[in-house]
């Protein structure tokens, strides 16, 4: 039997098929789909947050906000990270209002309820004789929380959350890969961006655009290898680095009596190490990119259809010298910066009515494909159920969460059957005044 080389059996590039195009422009600027891609996406996904060597004691805590839902991870007297809803039970004060901080006690400073780190109410003035109120019933929402081997933190908001192994199959194995107890909290940095969170998922799925936009990645990786490869609800970037050359230098002239004879060859160090790269990209909003001098995540957060934060946290080796972490953290600010001025000036013309679609290349921008077709069955699949069920579904709603109210009920569906929006369009705008 004859046997295949590996070109024939690699799938050939043939031309570019109906259907291989990206979702249409009004998706990344509709507030409805805005508001869809929450329900159907944000609030059921396992979304990276942070790492959990970022906690040292107990009390510390990093407050975040993804499309209006503000919450923040705790480090707890046990050790452990826990998550929950930045609203007070009383009558939804935020309770932390910096983007981090440590406390043990999280007070609220509306009427003065506080709580301890475990997220239960320790105090409620003037409540103590207030009958029918108990205590534990008015404790912070709690978000799922999942750590991986490599303290890599993950939050679920839905009530009912699919398991994160069976979410994200087999990512906590491929990153094994990569020693990240190695690496020590070095820094973040975050960018303010005009434009919606998926233009700059877009950028990140491919290296389509490298050689166009990247010129010090396409210096240090060897741009041919590039590819993405996707998992489940995951996708993973690989690019064959440039080994360290040894650099020919010009031999020097043999001295006087022997001295300063010829050089010996000099190493011409690549800032983007030696480590051929393992990205991840992690469905719907995050990347984890592990370099050898260092890996850092990107923690997309979106705010309005046009409005997204990233956040960058840098982790470097241990022992890396102050020199090679600066020239590190130049190289990947440069190339966030590149990737930053394309996303604004391509989501003006996507906002602007006259583009629709574009035609997708079928394996350079496979990556594009796979994340927008995630995208997509998880808001039709979304949609579909709606509209069966004649209302919006928001599996991240927690309402009276245990707590007896059936007036509280009945008032609510007056306002369901008035079609009251549960997002309403103000919150998405609004944000943390940090
Ligand atoms: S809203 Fe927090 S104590 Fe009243
Ligand atoms: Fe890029």
């Amino acid at each position: 039997m004859a046997v295949k080389s590996a070109s024939e059996t690699k799938p050939a590039e043939t031309e570019l098929l109906p259907g291989k195009h990206t979702l249409p422009a009004s998706w990344w600027f509709s507030k409805e789909i805005f508001q869809l891609e929450k329900r159907s996406i944000f609030m059921k996904s396992w979304l990276y947050t942070a790492h959990a060597s970022t906690f040292k004691k107990t009390g510390d805590y990093f407050a975040y906000n993804v499309m209006g839902v503000q919450f923040f991870l705790i480090k707890a007297k046990d050790g452990s990270i826990k998550a929950f809803h930045n609203i007070c039970r009383h009558r939804a004060y935020p309770v932390v209002r910096k983007q981090k901080g440590s406390s043990v006690v999280l007070g609220c400073l509306y009427h003065g309820w506080s709580y301890n780190t475990d997220g239960l109410l320790s105090k409620a003035p003037q409540f103590d004789n207030v009958q029918g109120f108990e205590k534990e019933k008015n404790s912070l929402y709690a978000i799922n929380t999942h750590v991986t081997d490599q303290g890599l933190i993950f939050v679920n908001f839905s009530k009912d959350p699919q398991p994160f192994d069976e979410f994200f199959k087999g990512l906590q194995t491929e990153f094994h890969e990569f020693d990240f107890s190695d690496y020590e909290y070095h820094m973040s940095y975050e960018l303010d961006g005009q434009f919606n969170w998926k233009t700059l998922m877009d950028g990140y799925m491919e290296c389509y655009h490298c050689p166009t936009a990247h010129p010090g990645l396409t210096a240090a990786f060897q741009m041919q290898t590039y590819r993405v490869e996707p998992r489940t609800r995951h996708a993973r970037h690989y690019c064959d680095i440039k080994r360290t050359e040894p650099k020919k230098e010009a031999p020097k002239k043999q001295g006087w009596f022997g001295l300063g004879g010829e050089q010996a060859p000099v190493e011409k160090k690549n800032v983007g190490g030696d480590f051929d790269g393992l990205w991840m990209y992690l469905y719907p909003t995050n990347g984890i990119n592990c370099y050898s001098p260092a890996w850092y995540s990107i923690r997309v957060l979106p705010i309005s259809p046009s409005h997204t934060i990233l956040q960058y946290d840098i982790f470097t080796k241990k022992g890396l010298p102050k020199e090679e972490k600066d020239e590190f953290v130049e190289f990947l600010q440069q190339v966030e910066l590149e990737d930053f001025d394309l996303c604004v000036k391509t989501q003006e013309n996507l906002n602007n009515g006259i583009y629709n679609t574009g035609y997708l290349h079928p394996t350079k921008e496979s990556g594009v494909l796979f994340y927008q077709g995630l995208v997509k069955d998880d808001v039709k699949k979304h949609f579909e159920a709606e509209k069966a069920l004649g209302e919006e579904i928001n599996p991240g709603a927690l309402g009276n969460n245990g707590i007896d109210n059936p007036e509280g009920d009945e008032l609510d569906d007056i306002c369901k059957s008035l079609e009251c929006k549960g997002d309403n369009p103000r919150t998405y705008a609004q944000e943390l005044n940090w």
